[in-house]
């Protein structure tokens, strides 16, 4: 009878509706998912790119007092060869009063304890902090200082003062002679 045939119809325009309706959500989903997935691989590299990746540093012309900036794993590293008031200053600390409770003994190598080298990322939000030795450093404790929220390092820079939780992470490192470190 005509009702059938117009209800058939009917059904029949509701589903074609809706299988348009899902193929565009589809292709929506796709292509998102397509933009996406290349900015998540940049993010975060596989762990065997990072596993491999090292940074070897030549620092025989780094003298007492200065320091070097590298990057490692796209981060900034900071290598600075300390002084002796420095080298002082950070064993002069009662490490029990620290918020990270760390010896400079602890953050270097046997046999390198003047050359320190860590990561130049505040254990805060981040920032990139300042050197001692960079004109508008206002660290109290002679160490690095950082700019965004008023993180203070000491001369091993360990947290002495500020949000940060944590000292600066000293990466993983080895003397493959006198003067070269390789980090990694
Ligand atoms: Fe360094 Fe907040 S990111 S103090």
């Amino acid at each position: 009878t005509p009702d059938v045939t117009e209800g058939v119809e009917g059904e029949d325009g509701v589903r074609r509706r809706d299988f348009i309706n899902i193929a565009a959500v589809s292709a929506a989903g796709v292509g998102g998912l397509a933009v996406l997935l290349p900015l998540v691989s940049q993010m975060a590299p596989s762990k065997d790119v990072l596993a491999e990746s090292t940074t070897e540093l030549d620092i025989s012309s780094l003298d007492v007092g200065q320091s070097i900036k590298a990057v490692f794993r796209k981060q900034p590293i900071f290598v600075r060869r300390l002084t002796p008031a420095e080298i002082e200053a950070a064993n002069a600390v009662n490490t029990s009063s620290l918020r990270d409770p760390q010896t400079l003994e602890e953050r270097t190598k046997p046999g390198h304890e003047s050359v320190l080298v860590v990561m130049g990322v505040c254990t805060h939000l981040g920032c990139v902090p300042l050197g001692a030795q960079e004109g508008e450093n206002k660290g109290e404790f002679g160490g690095y200082f950082c700019p965004c929220h008023g993180s203070h390092y000491d001369t091993a820079a360990r947290i002495r003062k500020g949000p940060a939780p944590s000292n600066l992470v000293v990466p993983d490192y080895e003397f493959t002679s006198d003067t070269t470190l390789v980090i990694g």
